[in-house]
């Protein structure tokens, strides 16, 4: 279908630090769980993740964003995640980087420990646990009935993970990766030190807001010290925990943002929830786009819009509205691929301009 020309900044360059994302419509990360569980490729991207990652490049998404990567072994949400701790994992990498890159994207890559979720079935094997590892967490409290009973992590142990979060970034420039998001939503561990659910420590990593943002601070300064000044780091946090003013809320969002602003973070990727099983989500169109706005707007940050992003119109208003600087799609890119060609017709851009040019096998098209 094409539509009337509509002006829209979806297929606008944005500049964060020195690098030109030659559009605003980005690939929001998806976890496959189809690594190797173990043996000499455990972790390791495959062909599976090969196609599913350049077709979105091809597809004129303007940044590809691979999945949650595991920083250790114990960090992943199921034995078939990705992970960045070894040498045959970075080679994997720097392969399907160069593939991403050579269409036109750039190639992000999120960084995660999955904490107390962690050692879990992929949800086609119903998301039970496996009890391949003892997740690791803020507290000795368990995500839900179901899961295990994490283990409490020590001060040092914290220092680790901060150390597991630098060497696996030193691994992503080396694979070619230009931008680096720290995984701080959905219950993940970063995320998990910051909702009083979660966390029950006493020690300088709980009770006060203060204390309770220290950690994944930490984790960004981690990052932030191997990752070169030219380059972005993003931050994914859940806005609130869904789950009224006991737990994380927006206006925590609101006051966190600020401070990873001044740690570095060039764009907050703003989500939602995670954190309780007994979260009540607002779910519909563009739900969590308020979440976002309201930090664009309070705080000046750059943000990410995300959550049932469908409609190019429906995109293009976000931007126009100025509720967000980007858009990052997650299932409806799964459905098509080729979205943001599609949206991109649809909106009356010349599909020969360059943020979404096709391939020149498919110049024809
Ligand atoms: C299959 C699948 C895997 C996901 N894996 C991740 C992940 O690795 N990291 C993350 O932050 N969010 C993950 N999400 C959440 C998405 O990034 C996105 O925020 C969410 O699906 C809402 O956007 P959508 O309505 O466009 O799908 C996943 C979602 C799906 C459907």
């Amino acid at each position: 279908m094409k539509g009337t020309a509509l002006s829209t900044s979806l297929f606008e360059p944005i500049r964060l630090r020195e690098l030109d994302i030659p559009n605003r419509v980005w690939m929001a990360p998806m976890c496959q769980y189809s690594a190797d569980s173990d043996g000499e490729n455990i972790g390791a991207p495959n062909d599976w993740h090969l196609q599913h990652y350049v077709s979105r490049a091809v597809g004129g998404a303007g940044l590809v964003m691979a999945e949650a990567t595991g920083v250790s072994f114990e960090g992943r949400i199921s034995p078939n995640d990705l992970g960045l701790w070894n040498d045959v994992q970075t080679r994997a990498f720097t392969r399907l980087v160069d593939q991403i890159r050579s269409h036109g994207a750039v190639a992000a890559i999120q960084l995660a420990h999955a904490g107390r979720k962690a050692s879990t079935a992929p949800p086609w094997e119903g998301e039970g646990p496996v009890g391949a590892w003892t997740p690791l967490g803020a507290s000795p409290v368990p995500f839900d009935e179901d899961h295990a009973v994490p283990h409490e992590l020590t001060r040092e142990e914290l220092r680790g993970i901060a150390a597991q979060f630098a060497e696996s970034a030193k691994r992503s420039l080396e694979a070619g990766f230009e931008v680096v998001e720290v995984h701080g939503a959905h219950g993940y561990l970063l995320s998990s030190f910051l909702s009083p659910f979660a966390n029950r420590r006493e020690d300088e990593y709980g009770g006060s807001f203060e204390n309770r943002v220290r950690f994944p601070l930490e984790v960004v300064d981690a990052v932030r010290e191997v990752w070169p000044e030219r380059l972005p780091v993003l931050f994914r946090v859940s806005a609130t925990d869904w789950a009224g003013d006991d737990g994380w809320t927006p206006d925590d969002t609101v006051r966190l943002a600020p401070l990873l602003a001044a740690h570095g973070v060039d764009l907050l990727d703003v989500s939602s929830g995670g954190n309780v099983p007994h979260a009540r989500v607002a779910s519909g169109p563009g739900y969590q786009v308020p979440f976002a706005s309201r930090v664009k707007h309070e705080t000046g940050m750059a943000v990410g819009a995300v959550g049932l992003i469908t409609e190019p119109a429906q995109a293009a208003k976000i931007l126009a509205d100025d509720e967000a600087d980007v858009v990052l799609l997650g299932r409806e890119l799964l459905r098509d691929p080729y979205w943001p060609r599609r949206a991109a017709r649809e909106l009356g851009v010349a599909a020969t301009e360059r943020p979404v040019a096709a391939p020149p096998q498919y110049a024809r098209s």
